[in-house]
């Protein structure tokens, strides 16, 4: 009898934490002013119905590469390290609009980490939350040392600037995290999932076989249900926030920044009520002047909490995720 092998397995960090942040936001700012005669909108209705009173927008310069490369230089140098000590680069973004190979190997070689793992995930606004807890996993795993998370996304490449339903809300702009090995827990066990049956709600207008074919091809710019993806997130999330600070082990009162996806004020809101989160709870509102950003927009709201005073090391924050798929997801972290 040939005897079994029994292969080595290799164990990691008895914890992981977030050990910078990072973000960059575009240098075109554009008023609600600008939009309203095109998607033939007002102002008032704008800021009623989103919260949003600007938004920013990337100039040609301003590719994913460029922009994702500058968060996460800033994360790593308010993590205290160098580019070559990241072993594992994730993206998440839906505007890489090179199918192949990867955002996030162009990156770390610009970072100079040529190295690294890099990889590219595809959750849409749940990007960066899917990304964080993979990083957490791979950590604690054994598999990566240090782990580069960037959000980015250009989103004005697939909008159609005429479309009432998405032209005012869908921006620009990069975010990024380090997470590393920690003594203590810093990122809570995730609740994620995705609802198929609701495939349809947030998408590519068409495949890109369906743009080659067409006689006058434009871009397969991004279509919404808003509607159907306001009373899903407003009413369902609230849910999976409950689900992820009792995976955490803390209650209500023990949280002290809640960080969700910027995808309307009224949908952060309303999750906010339907918690019952104390007043003392601050809470994320980046949405004002940045518009929906998708992937980045958790940790480039994050920046704007640290710049505002409302968010410091040490704090407990809520971030929770959702969009097209409609895929989610959510984590208790602690700040660096
Ligand atoms: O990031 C991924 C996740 N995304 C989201 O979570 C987005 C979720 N959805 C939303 O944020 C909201 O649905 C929107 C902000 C997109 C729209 O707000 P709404 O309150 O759901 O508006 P609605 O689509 O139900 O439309 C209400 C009314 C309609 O008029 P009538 O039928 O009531 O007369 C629309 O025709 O508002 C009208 N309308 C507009 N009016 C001015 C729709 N778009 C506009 C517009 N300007 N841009």
């Amino acid at each position: 009898m040939t005897q079994r092998r029994v292969l080595a397995s290799s164990t990691g960090a008895a914890h992981a934490r977030i050990l910078g942040l990072g973000a960059y936001r575009p240098s075109v700012v554009v008023p609600n002013a600008d939009l309203i005669e095109r998607i033939d909108s007002t102002d008032e209705w704008i800021q009623q119905r989103s919260g949003i009173r600007q938004r920013r927008w990337a100039d040609p310069e301003e590719s994913v590469r460029v922009m994702g490369t500058a968060a996460a230089r800033q994360a790593i140098e308010r993590a205290g390290l160098d580019a070559r000590q990241i072993d594992t680069v994730i993206v998440a973004t839906i505007s890489h609009l090179m199918q192949t190979p990867a955002l996030a190997t162009l990156i770390a070689h610009d970072l100079g980490t040529d190295q690294a793992a890099a990889f590219d995930i595809s959750a849409a606004c749940a990007g960066f939350c899917h990304g964080v807890s993979l990083a957490s996993d791979l950590v604690r795993a054994g598999s990566a040392g240090h782990v580069l998370v960037i959000g980015v996304e250009r989103l004005t490449d697939l909008t159609d600037p005429d479309d009432r339903g998405t032209a005012f809300i869908f921006a620009d702009g990069a975010g990024a995290a380090v997470v590393g090995p920690s003594d203590t827990p810093g990122i809570a066990p995730v609740v994620w999932g995705s609802d198929g049956e609701q495939y349809d709600l947030i998408r590519q207008r068409e495949d890109w076989r369906d743009v080659v074919a067409s006689d006058s091809p434009v871009m397969p710019h991004l279509v919404m249900q808003g509607n159907a993806v306001f009373r899903w997130a407003s009413f369902a999330m609230a849910k999976i926030g409950l689900q992820a600070l009792d995976r955490a082990g803390i209650g209500v009162d023990e949280l002290d920044c809640f960080v969700p996806h910027q995808a309307n004020m009224r949908i952060t809101d309303a999750m906010a009520r339907s918690m019952k989160l104390p007043d003392t709870v601050r809470i994320a509102r980046d949405i004002v002047d940045q518009g929906n950003t998708s992937a980045a927009s958790i940790p480039l709201a994050l920046e704007r909490m640290y710049a505002d005073g409302d968010a410091r090391s040490g704090d407990t924050a809520l971030l929770i995720a959702f969009g097209a798929g409609l895929a989610y997801a959510a984590q208790v972290v602690v700040l660096p």
